[in-house]
């Protein structure tokens, strides 16, 4: 298993590129489900978690070919197992995001239930009720969610709202399995996250039908069939956010193109906010900071509130900050695991419920650290670089899954991170 060994601290300068977003790639694939053809998608990340998903739709009966330029080729022309199954989902908890394509396309489909993972129990029961609410009949047998419309899918008003608002995911499922149902759909409650809108723009370009893109109420006139398209995945503002941070908690200055930071407005002001510059460039942004970080209060929220994606990161940049902050976690309760990690690496927080006070600190030393989820694992490297000494991150494969060759890409700004086998 490789580990990350990482020397600091580092001051990073320099510019980075933002890749394509892993969190909107993922449905864009699965839709490409829903036309019998080849579609082409671009700018996708070259990321294990991709993989994973390639492999889910080779599975089902896709043909999937990654080219020269980077770009993938998904032919759905054949559809001929619409499974999704227990050894991919447990490996990829998004592979969800099939059910619904499959259901639209086949009119019948097997997906395995997917369990809970390290950030929260993640139930997927507004996915099927979502589904259900268009004729879909579901139930569960051994471990599958088994899903049927024989007669095909009919249109619907749905709220899909949950306990902690809306839903990325269940909103893709719903939102694809309309675009081929009988008649009108209604998505009240709809995830607005710029990754759902860059979903739904792909399918309009496939010939669906769909308004009030980006709001939360999705308008979806059903077609008889979808034709393959061509799209450009939109940048991952996730990882924007993650180099913007690592601007920041390394006092650096750094240049970060591709980047919409009009898709960031809640990370940007918070970010200015606790003292650190964001300067608009052409088709991206320059971050760098001088001063202290400023003590502040951090609220998750569904999009365009700041996202829980970036709460780690975040935790790790107000470790240092000259007061005390306040981080309450609204989408995932539990999202927590990196607390202890940052805590061995001397930042002082304290977890009560869904929130953590984090008293900041005038220095992290480095430590050996377990990385436990994507976005933990993230602010675990990005501790690293600041930190007196050596850090050492266990577990990299999580990082692995969302930041493609991270070390090779802050290397050169002046990050020593060493990627070495345990
Ligand atoms: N929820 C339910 N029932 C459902 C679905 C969701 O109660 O049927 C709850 C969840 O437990 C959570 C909240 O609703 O409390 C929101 O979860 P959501 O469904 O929006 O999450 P997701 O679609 O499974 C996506 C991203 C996550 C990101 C969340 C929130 C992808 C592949 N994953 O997950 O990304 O944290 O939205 O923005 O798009 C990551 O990239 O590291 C990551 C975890």
């Amino acid at each position: 298993m490789d580990i990350f060994r990482i020397e600091g601290p580092v001051q990073l300068s320099g510019s980075v590129t933002v890749n394509g977003s892993k969190n909107a790639a993922l449905p864009i694939m699965a839709a490409c489900i829903l036309a019998a053809g080849k579609s082409t998608i671009l700018s996708v990340p070259n990321l294990s978690d991709i993989s994973v998903c390639c492999e889910l739709l080779t599975g089902v009966g896709c043909k999937v070919q990654k080219n020269e330029d980077g770009s993938l080729s998904i032919d759905a022309a054949t559809i001929d197992n619409p499974v999704g199954d227990y050894e991919i989902v447990r490996r990829m908890r998004a592979s969800i995001c099939v059910l619904g394509p499959l259901l639209a396309r086949c009119r019948r489909a097997e997906v395995s239930m997917p369990g809970g993972c390290a950030i929260g129990d993640r139930p997927v029961d507004i996915h099927l009720r979502g589904l259900r609410e268009l004729g879909a009949e579901i139930h569960l047998e051994n471990g599958y969610i088994i899903a049927e419309a024989a007669d095909g899918l009919t249109g619907s008003s749905i709220f899909l709202g949950g306990p902690f608002g809306s839903t990325v995911l269940g909103t893709a499922n719903v939102l694809m399995a309309a675009t081929l149902a009988k008649g009108k759909t209604i998505i009240e409650s709809a995830a607005c996250e710029p990754e759902i809108a860059d979903l739904a723009n792909f399918l309009n370009s496939m010939g669906a039908k769909i308004s009030g893109i980006g709001s939360p109420r999705l308008t979806i006139e059903g077609v008889k069939e979808l034709r393959p398209s061509e799209h450009k995945v939109i940048p991952d503002r996730i990882e924007a956010g993650t180099f913007m941070v690592a601007a920041a908690i390394t006092s650096g200055r750094l240049q970060i193109n591709n980047c919409r930071l009009d898709d960031m407005m809640a990370v940007v002001y918070k970010l200015r906010n606790i003292g650190v510059t964001v300067d608009e460039s052409d088709g991206g942004c320059l971050v760098t900071r001088n001063g202290p970080i400023h003590a502040s209060h951090i609220t998750t929220q569904p999009y365009p509130g700041f996202p829980t994606d970036l709460q780690a990161q975040f935790m790790a940049l107000l470790s240092l900050a000259d007061g005390n902050s306040i981080i309450i976690e609204k989408i995932f309760p539990d999202r927590f695991m990196h607390v202890a990690e940052l805590n061995r690496m001397a930042a002082s927080l304290r977890k009560e419920g869904a929130a953590v006070i984090v008293s900041g600190t005038k220095k992290l030393m480095g430590a050996p650290v377990m990385a436990s989820d994507l976005r933990a694992s993230a602010a675990l490297v990005l501790a690293g670089m600041a930190a007196e000494g050596t850090t050492v991150v266990n577990r990299v494969y999580h990082i692995d899954r969302g930041y493609e060759k991270i070390e090779e890409r802050l290397n050169p700004l002046g990050a020593k991170i060493y990627r070495e086998t345990d």
